[in-house]
């Protein structure tokens, strides 16, 4: 009974044991993912954020300006009150501008320790009449806006 009432008490610690190993190593950070490496179904958007919130989304949607700059345009991508923080971190790692066809028009990247806000300005020798922006947070994923090119 006695010998018994160990080996209970031994099966026990062992499998405790093992759960604090399993529990420590899932804890562990694992390699940071590469850009590339990085999936998403769909980018999100100001009405289709995904797992976040519209507070998230305000903070993320790129926002979109455009001015004459003679046969062509220049568009500025800009992600306001975004933090570009080294510590976290959590800054924006990329801005990039596509035709509505998904060509590249231009990318800018960018570094945790860039200043805020992250802002891109691509000239186009061509006035398209659509643009999609994207930007990538590295915490928050893809986000896109798209707007009609609209010169003053
Ligand atoms: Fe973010």
């Amino acid at each position: 009974m006695k010998k018994s009432f160990l080996v209970v008490i031994a099966v026990v610690c062992v499998a405790a044991g093992l759960m604090l190993i399993a529990s420590a190593w899932a804890q562990m950070p694992s390699a940071p993912l590469k850009d590339q490496d990085y999936t998403q179904p769909e980018p999100y958007t100001a009405t289709n954020f995904g797992p976040w919130n519209a507070a998230v989304a305000k903070t993320h949607v790129p926002e979109i300006k455009f001015e004459k700059m003679g046969m062509g345009v220049k568009v500025t991508v800009q992600i306001d009150n975004h933090p570009m923080d080294p510590k976290k971190p959590h800054y924006i790692m990329w801005i990039r501008l596509e035709d509505m066809t998904g060509k590249k028009l231009g990318e800018k990247t960018f570094k945790a320790t860039d200043p805020g806000p992250a802002i891109a300005v691509f000239e186009l020798p061509d006035t398209p009449d659509k643009v999609k922006a994207f930007e990538r947070c590295n915490i928050h994923g893809i986000w896109l806006n798209e707007a009609a090119v609209e010169l003053k």
